[in-house]
């Protein structure tokens, strides 16, 4: 019921997406693997582990309710100062691993498409729950494409909260039914649907199930790819 919804909207919106909402670790810059590794050294300390298969269920998910996670996986206790206290243990790593990041860790096909998307006139912006966001984007020279930044000192909702692409959507003064956003996290995905959104999948298809089409990363895509891609999912 609710995804012939969403599938029946998307015939609607078919030719008239007008904005592009991208989430960053993971899609626009190769962030996604340090987040990963900063958790793991995290639980490690705790005298816990977790797999490349758990981390995908916290892609996209903010600090402290991937903390949250961590810890329950991990039939752990901690009160809430000891929780502000290891995210902020985490967040140091994180920042370390990343301090030396520049153009050169944007992902591959990221700037071909991003301009070509300027020149046909999308609105561009960015869809993250990092609290580190426009540092990155700064840090990368991507900053200047997009016309609205909304992260995690934005809005507090973490995903699958479909609150960060309504607020981007909204920023762009765009019906979020002409939005097309692009994820790499099952809870993105899960918050592009819960926001109206038609999404495309940064990855692999076993993780992305519910996105309308998954690439393998950005370079697969030009402006000619995508509205091929937004007209066959409008039939
Ligand atoms: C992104 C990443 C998550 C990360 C979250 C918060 O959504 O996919 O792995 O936990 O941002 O990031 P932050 O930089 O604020 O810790
Ligand atoms: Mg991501």
């Amino acid at each position: 019921m609710f995804f012939t919804k969403f599938f029946m909207r998307y015939r609607e919106r078919s030719q008239k997406i007008k904005a592009c909402i991208f989430d960053l670790d993971g899609v626009l810059v190769d962030t996604a693997i340090y987040h990963y590794r900063a958790w793991k050294k995290l639980a490690q300390s705790l005298g816990f582990d977790f797999s490349k298969e758990d981390n995908e269920h916290l892609k996209g998910v903010n600090r402290i309710s991937s903390l949250k996670m961590i810890l329950n996986w991990a039939g752990l206790q901690k009160s809430e100062e000891e929780i502000e206290r290891l995210a902020e243990l985490k967040n140091q790593w994180y920042k370390e691993m990343i301090g030396m990041m520049n153009a050169g860790h944007i992902l591959l096909g990221v700037e071909d498409f991003l301009k070509e998307l300027k020149e046909a006139d999308y609105l561009l912006a960015v869809g993250s729950a990092s609290k580190n966001a426009e540092a990155l984007l700064m840090k990368t020279g991507l900053r200047h494409y997009f016309d609205v930044v909304i992260d995690g000192t934005v809005v507090s909702e973490s995903k699958p909260d479909p609150a960060v692409f309504l607020k981007a959507a909204e920023c762009l003064s765009v019906d979020p039914v002409c939005c097309v956003v692009f994820e790499d996290a099952q809870a993105g995905v899960e918050a592009a649907l819960r926001a109206g959104m038609m999404v495309i999948g940064v990855g692999k298809v076993e993780d992305l199930r519910e996105a309308c089409e998954v690439v393998s990363g950005l370079h697969e895509l030009n402006v000619k790819k995508l509205c091929s891609i937004l007209k066959e999912n409008a039939n």
